[in-house]
């Protein structure tokens, strides 16, 4: 009897951690949210997908997936929110380049890095202090890299701003600089990798602020949803969240750190962001 509980306990161990390694990491998950914003005079459908961390642990695969998934779902726009690699040295560029480039081909697509990207968190980590290699890498792809930077474009016959800023562990975020030509009055999707950033940027006029960085917890205890989260604010680690008036969408991200997931599928985000009635 007590051989048998202990076979029946080893077995079930290795089917979760075969399942947490080889199945959950793969398994992607397309959400959608409505998100109705004030300023919006029509509707816009946004892909919001982020920390791709392109590496030796994420299929490439999984990445050529999420961006059928995105171009299937006919958004108006795709909207990367960094993590791009886990290190600058360990991925393979011209696969990340060819997959970029065929998903801004077939969709508008902008993006701000993350801490994996380079910078100073990356050089703490004995990766490169320089965000070149990826930046490189988009403008090759013709992916529009937001550089603490503002941008009107034309979305469902209307004027839309975007405005990226860099990442606050690489110490690359400026939001003066970012706000600095962004238009009044214009409904305004921010685009900032670390959601704890939102106290940095509370000042400015945003509606929408898009993040990736918690992975969604990535390793999710079941019942008690305990998991670790690389941020102070742990409200703030996944989903669509209201706050003060305005809306903030963290998504769980595409790939992962170390090969693993568990209770929190990869995800694909599909955005329609709404006029909302006065
Ligand atoms: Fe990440």
């Amino acid at each position: 009897m007590k051989r048998t509980l202990l076979y029946s306990s080893l077995a079930i161990i290795a089917c979760l951690g075969l399942y947490t390694r080889f199945w959950e990491p793969n398994w992607l998950e397309q959400t959608t949210r409505r998100i109705p914003i004030s300023r919006l005079a029509r509707p816009v459908r946004a892909v919001h997908l982020s920390d791709l961390h392109a590496s030796p642990e994420v299929s490439p695969d999984l990445i050529d997936e999420s961006f059928r998934m995105a171009i299937a779902a006919k958004p108006d726009v795709v909207l990367l929110t960094g993590d791009f690699v886990t290190t600058t040295t360990t991925f393979d560029r011209a696969t990340l380049i060819s997959q970029l480039k065929r998903l801004a081909q077939a969709v508008p697509t902008f993006a701000v890095l993350g801490n994996h990207d380079g910078g100073e968190w990356s050089l703490s980590c004995g990766d490169s202090d320089s965000t070149e290699a990826l930046r490189s890498v988009l403008r090759e792809s013709g992916v529009v890299l937001l550089d603490n930077e503002s941008r009107l474009i034309e979305l469902n016959s209307q004027t839309v701003q975007l405005v990226g800023v860099g990442d606050l562990w690489s110490g690359e975020i400026n939001p003066a600089r970012a706000f600095a030509q962004a238009k009044p009055g214009v409904p305004t999707i921010l685009l900032s990798h670390n959601p704890d950033t939102k106290a940095q940027l509370k000042r400015y006029e945003w509606d929408l602020m898009l993040s990736g960085h918690t992975h969604g917890g990535q390793v999710v205890m079941p019942i008690l949803g305990w998991s670790h989260v690389p941020m102070w604010d742990h409200r703030f680690t996944r989903g669509l969240n209201p706050w003060q008036g305005r809306w903030i969408h963290i998504t769980r991200g595409v790939g992962n750190v170390r090969g693993i997931r568990f209770n929190c599928r990869p995800e694909v985000s599909v955005l329609n962001l709404e006029p909302k009635a006065m």
